[in-house]
């Protein structure tokens, strides 16, 4: 684990190692209300935002190459294909080979449907880490030491109608995860 967050200090920018710092925080807090490995909520969590800390340039020729491709949402935007490339990374510079940790770090921006306990934990920490100061916060804030589904449903409808708002294209990963929330409440 040192040798991660030696490497993660390293390369991420300081402002971006600090709000990564809050996500772990955050993440072990929800770990510890709903029973999830410290290990793995550290991994996931100090590795989430690698992928952001690489020349676009390089991202650009990975996605090219991965499983991923064509994605046409993250080729235009390639920031958001960060999550996806640091689960690359961290299979290939750290070894990670569970599939929970590499999914963690591989979905955190998007959702999806059929997210585990792990994946929902890491999104919805670096959602409502305190350095998120957007309308809308609070109200998963105190969602996610719920209910974790319910917090998830109302952070996608956010992000959602944000993108929407702005006139960027949705990506087909949250809109399934959004009806997968929404259908899970349904049927309790
Ligand atoms: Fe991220
Ligand atoms: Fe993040």
């Amino acid at each position: 684990m040192n040798r991660i967050r030696q490497a993660v200090k390293k390369k991420l920018s300081e402002e971006r190692y600090q709000h990564t710092l809050r996500v772990l925080d955050k993440a072990l807090e929800l770990g510890g209300i709903f029973g999830e490995d410290k290990e793995k909520i550290e991994k996931a969590v100090l590795l989430h935002d690698y992928g952001k800390a690489f020349d676009p340039a390089v991202t650009r020729r990975w996605l090219s190459t991965s499983a991923f491709a064509p994605d046409d949402i993250m080729a235009m935007n390639i920031d958001l294909a960060h999550g996806p490339f640091g689960a690359y990374l961290a299979r290939v510079e750290f070894g990670i080979e569970e599939e929970d940790v590499l999914n963690a770090i591989r979905y955190h921006t998007f959702g999806r449907a059929g997210m585990s306990l792990l994946e929902k934990i890491v999104f919805l920490a670096d959602y409502i880490e305190p350095g998120r100061r957007f309308d809308g916060a609070d109200t998963v804030r105190r969602l996610a030491v719920k209910d974790l589904d319910e917090a998830m449903k109302a952070a996608l409808e956010q992000s959602i109608s944000y993108v929407a708002s702005r006139g960027r294209p949705l990506h087909p990963l949250s809109l399934e995860a959004l009806e997968y929330f929404k259908r899970r409440r349904s049927h309790e």
